[in-house]
C-alpha cells in the first residue's frame, strides 16, 4: 500500500456494520497492513465521554451537532491525523457523513450549519473511501428489535430512520468518487466478497 488511507463506515442503525467491521479488521490483519480501528462519536477519552452523553441524554438537534463535532475535533487531533501522518490507515466507524444524515437529514438541522462546523473542525480532510451499508428501514428496525438494548438514536421511529437512509443515499450520490454502497440485504458471504474486492483496490 503506497500511503495510509482514511476509510469510513456508515449506514442506518441495524444495517450490520458491526459484523462487517470484524471482517474488515481480519482483512487488514491477514495482509499485515498497518491500521487502526476507531469510532465516532468517540475514539478518544474526551470523545467517549461525549458519546455517553449523546447516546443517553435528550438535547436539541443543534446541541447534538455541536457535540458530534466537539468529539470529532478531538478525534481528528489525537487519532485520525497523527495516524495518517505516521502511515497508518484509519478505519472509522462513522464520521461527518453521519452528522449530515442524522442531525441534518433526520432532525432537520440546516446543512449549511453542518457545513460550517465541518469547515472549522475538519478543514480539507476527506475520507478516501466510505462504505455505506444500506438496508430498507423496515428490515433494519426488525433487526434492531431482535438484538439488544437500544440507544437514544436507535429508539427513533420509522420516519426518522427513513430520512436518515435517504440522506445517506443522497450524500453517496453526490460524492461518488469515495462512496461505495453495499446492499446489506445480500448474504454475509456476498458482502464479504464485495468488501474484499473494494479493499484490494484501495490498499493496492
Ligand atoms: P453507532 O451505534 O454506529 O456506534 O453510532 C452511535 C449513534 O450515533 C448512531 O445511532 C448514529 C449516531 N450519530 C449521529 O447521530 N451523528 C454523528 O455524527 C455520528 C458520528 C453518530
Amino acid at each position: 500500500m503506497k500511503e495510509a488511507k482514511f476509510i469510513t463506515l456508515e449506514g442506518v442503525d441495524g444495517a450490520g456494520k458491526s459484523t462487517h467491521i470484524d471482517f474488515i479488521r481480519s482483512y487488514f490483519k491477514s495482509k499485515s497492513l498497518k491500521y487502526i480501528l476507531t469510532r465516532e462519536p468517540g475514539g478518544t477519552e474526551v470523545g467517549e465521554k461525549i458519546r455517553e452523553i449523546l447516546l443517553k441524554d435528550e438535547m436539541s438537534p443543534i446541541t447534538e451537532s455541536l457535540l458530534m463535532f466537539a468529539a470529532r475535533s478531538e478525534h481528528l487531533l489525537e487519532v485520525i491525523r497523527p495516524n495518517l501522518i505516521n502511515g497508518i490507515t484509519v478505519i472509522s466507524d462513522r464520521f461527518t457523513d453521519a452528522t449530515y444524515a442524522y442531525q441534518s437529514g433526520g432532525k432537520g438541522v440546516s446543512s449549511s450549519i453542518i457545513r460550517q462546523l465541518k469547515m472549522i473542525v475538519q478543514e480539507d480532510l476527506e475520507p478516501d473511501l466510505t462504505l455505506l451499508f444500506d438496508l430498507p428501514v423496515k428490515v433494519s428496525i426488525e433487526r434492531l428489535n431482535k438484538t439488544r438494548v437500544l440507544d437514544r438514536f436507535e429508539k427513533q421511529d420509522y420516519e426518522f430512520h427513513q430520512k436518515v437512509r435517504e440522506a445517506y443515499i443522497k450524500i453517496a450520490n453526490e460524492n461518488k468518487e469515495r462512496f461505495y454502497i453495499i446492499d446489506s440485504t445480500k448474504s454475509i458471504n456476498d458482502i464479504q466478497y464485495e468488501i474484499t474486492k473494494i479493499l484490494d483496490i484501495v490498499t493496492k
